[in-house]
């Protein structure tokens, strides 16, 4: 049995998602059970080395999980030679200057998307890491989610017939700041800071759409900012000039058509924040974060339409919950696995800087085809 240490610089660790789903959720949990069994006895163990800003903020979540190595000097990092991979977790605006370092470093690489906020610098640093041969990966967590992989199966078992159309809602109220405390950091609200739903959301459109249904071939989006003025973190007001919702339509091959709304300006009257209505010839499905209900043709009812009578039937009632079947683990967890093994023994993996930046590319195109009022074809980029 042999254990394989893999080194870590884990930058953006203070943030939202660095620290709960990366660092917390992941790399620690792998931990905790005792490493990521690799197969004939051999086990991978993460170790995160803490890299930011704020020397103290980085002591203090190490102290708090028994790490001991932190670092404010990211070119000092990416210089030692005892680093394997360097994971970007930073506010977006931030990312691709220390994802060139890193390539430049020769280091392997994970990264949150975007990978860049615009598309020239997304392919730049796609070819960058296949001409240095580097591995790399980008976070794609929601295809890992329990509700998009029971969808996946529906897919795959062929549940739907000809899948016709998709509807994809999602979003939440995110409080404007003053009496409340805003629930997101403020840089996503000023376009300025790399902000902006669209930049946001669409690159995860882009593979939950891809991997499922097709590639998107068109894409047509209404993108707005319903709420001009917000609060900061400090209580200071602010001019929000980031979209917060994109209404988009995409075609895709196959025929299928989907259409999200993405919103930070709408109040949850769903099940789950976000939800894929999915219609086939044979079956229809509703898939959320965790779970999936289907209609089957034969358990389809016969709705008349007369708005003079009140509804006499419950129509949710009339939907079926999809078992788990499995056991699901975190989805952000379970694509660092995938990454570290790929590392670790060269397993193959597709989710790279190749497919992020498709996913910038279609935010790039849903800003402009909104800006222009046009449909506009998505080229499959040349990478
Ligand atoms: N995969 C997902 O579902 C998902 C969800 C939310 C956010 N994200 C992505 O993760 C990244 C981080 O988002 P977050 O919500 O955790 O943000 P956050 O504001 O909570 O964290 C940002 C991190 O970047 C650091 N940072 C570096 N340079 C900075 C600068 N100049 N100004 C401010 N902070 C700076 C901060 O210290 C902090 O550690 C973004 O790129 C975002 O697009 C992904």
């Amino acid at each position: 049995m042999a254990r394989k240490t893999l080194r870590i610089a884990m930058n953006g660790v203070t943030g939202r998602m660095g620290y709960r789903q990366h660092l917390v959720r992941s790399l620690l949990a792998i931990r905790e059970e005792g490493g990521l069994d690799l197969g004939g006895g051999d086990v991978l163990w993460p170790e995160p080395v803490l890299v930011g800003r704020r020397e103290h903020a980085l002591k203090e979540i190490a102290d708090r999980h028994g790490l001991t190595e932190v670092s404010t000097d990211l070119d000092a990092v990416l210089a030692d030679d005892s680093i394997d991979i360097y994971f970007d977790a930073q506010v977006t605006a931030a990312r691709e200057q220390a994802l060139k370092s890193a390539i430049a470093a020769g280091k392997d690489i994970y990264t949150e998307k975007p990978t860049a906020t615009g598309l020239g610098a997304a392919v730049e640093l796609a070819q960058a890491a296949r001409a240095a041969g580097i591995k790399h990966g980008v976070v794609q967590d929601k295809i890992f989610l329990p509700g998009l992989l029971k969808l996946k199966r529906l897919i795959d078992g062929g549940f739907f017939g000809q899948i016709l159309s998709v509807r994809g809602e999602f979003g939440y109220w995110v409080f404007e700041g003053d009496w409340q405390e805003a629930q997101r950091p403020s840089w996503n609200y000023r376009e300025q800071d790399g902000g902006g739903i669209t930049v946001d959301m669409f690159p995860h459109w882009e593979y939950v759409l891809h991997e499922l249904f097709g590639r998107v071939r068109t894409v047509q989006a209404h993108v707005t900012t319903h709420i001009p003025r917000r609060w900061d973190e400090k209580g200071k007001a602010y001019e929000a000039t980031a979209d917060d919702a994109a209404y988009g339509i995409f075609e895709l091959d196959g025929g299928v058509v989907a259409q999200i709304n993405s919103s930070w300006a709408t109040r949850v009257n769903r099940d789950e924040l976000v939800e894929f209505h999915v219609d086939g010839t044979e079956g229809s499905a509703v898939a959320g974060l965790r779970n999936c209900r289907i209609q089957h043709r034969a358990t389809t009812p016969k709705p008349v339409w007369n708005p003079d009578l009140p509804a006499t039937e419950s129509f949710r009632d009339q939907w079926q919950e999809v078992p788990d079947n499995a056991d699901f683990a975190n989805g952000f967890r379970a694509q660092w696995e995938l990454f570290l093994r790929h590392v670790a023994l060269d397993e193959p993996y597709h989710w790279d800087l190749a497919a992020g930046a498709r996913g910038v590319q279609l935010a790039e195109l849903g800003l402009k085809a909104a800006a222009e009022g046009r449909r506009l074809d998505v080229p499959e980029l040349a990478l």
